[in-house]
């Protein structure tokens, strides 16, 4: 591949899709310490207690990032931080963001922080969705899925140096980290919900 075409391959960035409503997004990688901690004590916890509960102008998203990618053969392979197995659980992560239509967030969950390739395809789903997020991780798909994510992190987040980096509606949140439900319940779309009330007195 020249690297003419790696330079446009960068630039198909998906439409960043832009609504009236709030969004927290989360940058992480499957194999860091702190993402762990965050996606298992904040982020999937939060969702799952709460998703019934959400506005329907509030979302959240999770995306797993590589460092980059070169060539390989004649096909684009994204590199990781921390090497070959997180590119195969990041790009698990996304291709379960890309082919579950429900709850995506808890797979995603369920795959972070994991040592192994096969330990986190025992997250997916028996259902023709885990088969198609299988395929994905294993093709190129997945290597594009995960080459996206990082264009739009370069994009949408140019300083994220840190990991977890979470952003609400395009701005660093740092107490997020911590406080997430305190900082969604801090969002004109979710202020007025019940779930909210103890945190807005
Ligand atoms: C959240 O939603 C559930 C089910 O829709 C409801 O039973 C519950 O009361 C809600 N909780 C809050 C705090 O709004």
């Amino acid at each position: 591949m020249s690297p003419f075409y790696l330079f446009l391959l960068f630039l198909s960035i998906p439409a960043v899709s832009v609504s009236a409503g709030d969004l927290i997004e989360v940058f992480g990688i499957a194999r860091c310490p702190d993402t762990s901690r965050f996606v298992k004590n904040q982020l999937v916890p939060f969702y799952e207690k709460f998703k019934t509960n959400f506005s329907s102008d509030f979302r959240l998203d999770f995306h797993a990032v590589p460092t980059g990618g070169h060539d390989v053969k004649g096909h684009y392979v994204n590199k990781c931080l921390h090497g070959a197995v997180e590119c195969a659980l990041n790009k698990l992560q996304m291709c379960s963001k890309k082919h579950i239509a429900g709850d995506w967030l808890v797979v995603v969950g369920c795959i972070q922080g994991l040592k192994s390739y096969p330990a986190g395809l025992n997250c997916l789903p028996d259902t023709e969705e885990g088969k198609k997020i299988k395929e994905c991780a294993e093709s190129e798909e997945g290597e594009y899925l995960l080459n996206d994510e990082n264009s739009y992190r370069y994009n949408v987040a140019p300083g994220s140096a840190w990991l977890p980096w979470i952003q609400v509606n395009g701005e660093r949140n740092k107490y997020a980290e911590y406080n997430l439900k305190t900082v969604a319940c801090g969002l004109k779309s979710m202020m007025d919900k019940e779930m909210c009330k103890d945190e807005n007195k």
